[in-house]
């Protein structure tokens, strides 16, 4: 069910220090920390001695020390030092991923090594643009498999229901969708014309009066999704591509990062084209991602453990289109992979 060839964020960049830090991603123990000159090293966390993880143990350099008998590992994985013990076996070591800085995030290939390539790393646009903002918010640890929350970012049905007083409205309600796909792309979305505007927007407009509302889901499997939200004067022609000075533009980024098959991390911040050097409104727009995406969190650990206790067949609806597609291009990938790695062996 996982994707290896990929890379997926282990931490928020700021949250590694020198401290060594634990994190499970795709079932693998995994410690993260930081060399001396500032770099991030990611290695599996079990030492090949006893298992001890490797997260309880100390720096020494850039070295880490196991806390149970004492061998030091370099950023590699080998094992350089054994106290009281010359020869050090080849299976003296421990698995190194690549690691890459970038958006503020950390990001780590858990595929084979030699396959990495950065440039694979998703592109944010605006992301250093004046005129525009982020806000960030904490990883979320969600107890769902992550497939299911895939589903829910190529699924702009449910706004109506799981966030009726945030995103979504009367308004939202049984709206059509274009479903698409492009490569390991599937895009779900629909504009919502002459709309009165949600409740988590209006005190972000810019206008007055109703509006023509975009809601474009795209996932990029395996793991991450861009959600653009346009809202721009009703009639002013932002369906046509005509955008409004007044239009409120925003990229919601979101990725997951699987922990085990019941449970995941969630990663997400936004860029805007509004009040872009205002920090008021950047703390106002986490708080409300917060309490939209709490609002996902609650159904989604419920429908995993509700598909978790039935042995039914699950119903499909004409809104699944997305998410049926997703599955069936995410088992194509699975099967490569394995495909691939039984070639090898
Ligand atoms: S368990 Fe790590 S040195 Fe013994
Ligand atoms: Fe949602």
């Amino acid at each position: 069910m996982f994707v290896y060839n990929a890379w997926y964020i282990a931490a928020w960049a700021s949250e590694v220090e020198r401290q060594p830090l634990h994190r499970t991603l795709l079932d693998e123990a995994i410690v993260l920390y930081r060399k001396r000159d500032g770099g991030a090293v990611a290695l599996e966390d079990a030492c090949p001695h006893r298992k001890l993880p490797l997260s309880m143990g100390t720096l020494k350099g850039d070295l880490i020390q196991c806390g149970y008998h004492g061998l030091e590992f370099d950023c590699t994985g080998q094992c350089v030092h054994i106290p009281g013990q010359r020869e050090i076996s080849q299976r003296a070591k421990v698995r190194s991923y690549p690691v890459v800085e970038r958006w503020g995030l950390l990001w780590l290939w858990m595929g084979e090594a030699a396959t990495a390539d950065a440039s694979d790393i998703i592109d944010i646009a605006h992301y250093e643009d004046p005129k525009w903002a982020i806000n960030r918010g904490p990883a979320m640890p969600i107890d769902c498999d992550y497939r299911y929350m895939t589903d829910n970012l190529v699924d702009p049905s449910h706004v109506s229901y799981v966030h009726k007083s945030s995103l979504g409205n009367e308004a939202t309600v049984g709206i059509p969708v274009i479903t698409e796909e492009k490569g390991n792309a599937v895009i779900v979305s629909r504009w919502i014309k002459n709309a009165v505007v949600a409740p988590f927007f209006q005190p972000y407009m810019k206008f007055s009066g109703k509006a023509d509302r975009l809601q474009h889901y795209e996932v990029r499997l395996p793991c991450s999704a861009v959600i653009k939200d346009v809202i721009s004067p009703a009639g002013s022609g932002a369906p046509q591509g005509d955008i409004h000075p007044d239009s409120f533009l925003l990229d919601s980024y979101n990725f997951l990062t699987p922990v085990t098959a019941d449970s995941c991390r969630y990663y997400w911040f936004q860029v805007r084209n509004f009040d872009p050097q205002d920090a008021a409104v950047s703390a106002l727009l986490t708080e409300d991602f917060i309490t939209a995406f709490n609002e996902d969190v609650l159904i989604l650990e419920a429908v995993h453990r509700g598909i978790k206790n039935t042995r039914a067949e699950l119903i499909h609806l004409q809104i699944d289109a997305g998410s049926a597609r997703l599955r069936r291009l995410l088992d194509e990938m699975v099967r490569q992979e394995q495909t691939a790695r039984k070639q090898q062996q």
